[in-house]
């Protein structure tokens, strides 16, 4: 279980290359969340800061006027040479990226001041958020985006199965517990509920490839499933919906 995630974005950066998530759907209610601008009102000048799972480095970019150094990593070399080039396109100097695991990081103890993960694994599982406690200097902070417990419900239901499906636990708990674990407090929190709606089948087998919503879809194996989505929910396209969560902890 704890290697579905690697494994997921192994085969989708090999077939991407590059992370980009375009979020095929339109929207049609709720509030879709920012985390840039979540990200920037912990910012200072004098701060180095980790990107844990930057994938092709955008946000890592966009993030560095903000601070004295950001290091962006990611396990995968079709990302990190997607990133690359973007940073080449720039004149920015104090972004390093990094092919390296998040669960094995290649960083001095209290390295850092703030790590955070833009849907990326932090607090995918446990050897993760001990990592980044290991590498974090002591009062600094811990900021995620992850994905809520609800999110895609609707397709997850038809599967069967899927990214913390069925829960026991709501993701805010998981994460409670994780931080418990390595004595970080959590901060603050807040859920984000917002709905999308695809055209067509098409837009969401790609979501599915791009994301570990359903973490071993596989297109032809499931195409029963797929069928029963475009027969059950596809009313002048297909409305999904969307949660997010965005948390703070200081170690
Ligand atoms: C949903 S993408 C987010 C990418 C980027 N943070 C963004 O917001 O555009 C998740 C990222 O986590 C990375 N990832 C997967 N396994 C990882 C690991 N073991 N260590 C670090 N990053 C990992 C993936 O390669 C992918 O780039």
């Amino acid at each position: 279980m704890k290697d579905n995630y690697d494994s997921f974005y192994k085969k989708s950066s090999k077939k991407f290359k590059k992370y980009e998530f375009h979020g095929q759907g339109r929207l049609v209610a709720g509030e879709k969340p920012n985390f840039f601008e979540y990200l920037k009102k912990f910012t200072n000048k004098n701060f180095k800061v980790l990107d844990l799972g930057c994938g092709s480095g955008e946000l890592t970019l966009k993030f560095s006027p903000f601070l004295k150094e950001i290091v962006g990593i990611d396990p995968f070399d079709d990302y990190i040479k997607s990133a690359e080039k973007l940073k080449k396109e720039t004149d920015i100097k104090n972004v390093i990226f990094k092919i390296a695991d998040g669960k094995n990081l290649p960083f001095e103890d209290e390295y850092f001041d703030i790590v955070f993960s833009s849907r990326g694994p932090l607090s995918a599982n446990n050897d993760f958020i001990r990592e980044s406690f290991r590498v974090l200097k002591k009062g600094g902070l811990m900021i995620e985006e992850t994905i809520g417990e609800e999110d895609k419900i609707e397709l997850k239901k038809i599967f069967g199965r899927g990214q913390n499906y069925p829960y026991q636990e709501t993701k805010l708990e998981l994460v409670k517990k994780m931080l418990a674990q390595c004595g970080m407090n959590l901060v603050k929190s807040k859920y984000f509920k917002y709905y999308q709606v695809y055209s067509s089948i098409n837009d969401v087998i790609e979501t599915l490839e791009r994301a570990p919503i359903i973490p071993d879809f596989d297109k032809a194996k499931d195409k029963s499933y797929l069928e029963e989505i475009d027969r059950k929910l596809n009313k002048k396209g297909i409305k999904l919906s969307n949660h997010r969560l965005f948390w703070v902890a200081e170690k």
